[in-house]
């Protein structure tokens, strides 16, 4: 019988902890701040911001909201950015992406301080992930260690297979499991017999992004399956890049859509910011 790897109850307590250490921190007058910058009227960017902002409240933070119409111009952008990078108070940037189209993506992301980078996507941040010797932890990938952490799930000497290489997800996920000592294999739309590849899985990540990829002919038994997919299939339900109904019964572990790998990385924002926080006030 599988066993389900609730996304809820994880980051609950990773919540509950950087909560209690916010709370320390303001017996000492310190306040945890992080800016959160949208752009346009994208409802999923805004429900994921209005979600950020729930759990900045429950942990203690004060969020910061810059709502920008969807016509801002880059240097309008580009000038915010710099506002907030010189602000004392404000610990941590987050700029939900993605942005319109008219808009330089990558130029924001490398104009956001490393220093407020919650989110990891700076290139200073990413080449400390590569090398192991990082502050802050890419959002989704790091929420997903925590849960296989949680459920003492072991990646050493396993082979560990991740479906997508996005620089948010793919790659810094192989890293994060490399780090743990897991032989990783990184495969994409052009790999050839992807099926072959994943049924040699112990451990399976989903990253693609299409809804019920991954089908049961796909994975091993007893395999380990992270979805870390948000689609709507065709009836507009929730649902993951795996094939739960069929997949699961295979499995000695999986994730849920929703209720998985979704919560997990926004508790894990907030424990970037917290650390942001106690960086820049000289902390532990
Ligand atoms: N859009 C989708 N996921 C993310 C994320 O983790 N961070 C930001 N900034 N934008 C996103």
């Amino acid at each position: 019988m599988y066993k389900i790897i609730d996304g809820k109850l994880v980051s609950q307590s990773v919540k509950d902890d950087v909560k209690a250490q916010t709370l320390k921190l303001k017996e000492q007058g310190i306040d945890v701040t992080l800016a959160v910058i949208i752009v346009g009227d994208d409802p999923a960017s805004r429900v994921y911001v209005n979600n950020k902002k729930k759990a900045c409240e429950y942990v203690g933070f004060k969020s910061l909201e810059y709502a920008l119409p969807s016509d801002t111009t880059q240097q309008q952008l580009m000038d915010l950015v710099n506002e907030l990078n010189n602000r004392e108070d404000v610990n941590g940037i987050l700029c939900q992406l993605p942005l319109p189209k008219h808009l330089d993506e990558k130029e924001i992301i490398e104009a956001i301080s490393p220093l407020k980078d919650v989110d990891a996507f700076h290139a200073v941040n990413v080449g400390k992930i590569m090398i192991g010797d990082y502050d802050f932890l890419p959002c989704t990938p790091a929420g997903v260690m925590e849960m296989l952490s949680y459920y003492d799930i072991d990646v050493t000497g396993k082979n560990c297979v991740v479906i997508g290489r996005s620089n948010i997800v793919g790659k810094p996920m192989a890293m994060l499991l490399l780090h743990k000592n897991g032989t990783v294999t990184i495969t994409h739309s052009r790999t050839v017999d992807l099926k072959n590849v994943t049924n040699k899985a112990d451990v399976l990540v989903a990253a693609i992004g299409k809804a019920k990829f991954v089908t049961a002919d796909m994975v091993k038994d007893d395999a380990v399956v992270i979805d870390v997919g948000m689609n709507r299939d065709q009836n507009g339900k929730l649902c993951g890049d795996v094939d739960f109904e069929n997949v699961a019964p295979k499995c000695s572990y999986i994730t849920p859509v929703p209720g998985g790998v979704g919560p997990m990385t926004i508790a894990v924002l907030m424990k970037n910011t917290l650390k942001a926080c106690k960086l820049q006030n000289n902390l532990k």
